[in-house]
């Protein structure tokens, strides 16, 4: 099964001190969906950084593509 998902996010989302656990360190969780390491960021939102505000992309094998805004029913 194929699964598009839309995310606005280009960056990662810090949690708080309250949910940092002593053993690790900083965590920092993905919510561009590009990371190679899900749920955690690895990096790969900083390919999303140019994105356009008003386009809709898929990344596929690592390559952007800019997909049409318009939805099949
Ligand atoms: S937020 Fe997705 S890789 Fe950093």
């Amino acid at each position: 099964m194929a699964r598009e998902v839309t995310h606005t996010a280009t960056g990662p989302k810090m949690l708080t001190p309250d949910d940092i656990d002593d053993e690790h360190g900083d965590i920092a969780i993905c919510l561009c969906g590009l990371s190679e390491d899900s749920p955690f960021c690895d990096g790969s939102h900083k390919r999303a950084e140019d994105e356009a505000s008003d386009a809709r992309y898929k990344y596929v094998d690592g390559e952007r593509r800019r997909v049409s805004l318009d939805f099949e029913e």
